[in-house]
């Protein structure tokens, strides 16, 4: 089956999913890379919203996470909603890095190329799409609530867990059909 037969275009208004679930409660895969060299990773948090006028999906990454390295080289990446079912090969893509692993060969999940060329898997309900637009370090002088402020403090003890928010305009969204 194509791409196009398994999966229908929307528009991000159109997203019938709650945001708080979808970034908040949930986890996806990020994917970033083309059909010959991709990975993937589970990401949690993160929001949309809207940005410089356009449709925006943002995620947070430590600053030496593969999974970024990709995105920042190929400026493209997808964010995948799945069924409960595919959740144990989701984590498993959490478990262990695609820079020292066979993961992507090792996962049970079909993968599946957009008509971009970014890559997902066919047994996703939900892709996002996403063009890289900003990658943003967060200051701790720039966080206000004792929480936060605690919490950044102590991660970036390790400068490995120096943090980024990493910004893309949400170019197409597609769901699983019937
Ligand atoms: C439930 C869950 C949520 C996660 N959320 C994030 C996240 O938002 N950002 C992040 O950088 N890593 C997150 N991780 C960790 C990465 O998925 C994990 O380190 C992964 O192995 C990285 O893969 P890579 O090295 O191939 O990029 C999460 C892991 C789990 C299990």
């Amino acid at each position: 089956m194509t791409f196009e037969q398994l999966f229908k275009q929307i528009s991000p208004e159109d997203i019938d999913d709650n945001v708080f679930k979808l970034v908040g409660k949930d986890f996806y895969l990020i994917t970033a890379g083309k059909k010959e060299n991709y990975n993937s990773m589970v990401g949690s948090g993160g929001g949309w919203g809207t940005l410089f006028k356009k449709p925006t999906a943002m995620c947070l990454f430590p600053i030496h996470r593969y999974t970024l390295e990709i995105i920042q080289k190929e400026k493209t990446y997808t964010l995948s909603y799945f069924p409960n079912e595919y959740k144990e090969q989701m984590l498993f893509l959490g478990s262990k890095s695609g820079r020292d692993s066979d993961k992507m060969k090792e996962v049970k999940l079909s993968a599946v190329q957009t008509p971009c060329g970014n890559m997902s898997f066919k047994e996703a309900n939900l892709i996002i799409e996403c063009s890289l637009t900003q990658i943003t370090t967060p200051a701790v002088d720039d966080f206000y609530s004792q929480e936060s402020k605690d919490y950044l403090k102590e991660a970036y003890k390790d400068p490995n867990e120096h943090r980024k928010y990493v910004f893309g305009e949400i170019t197409a969204v597609w769901v699983k059909r019937g």
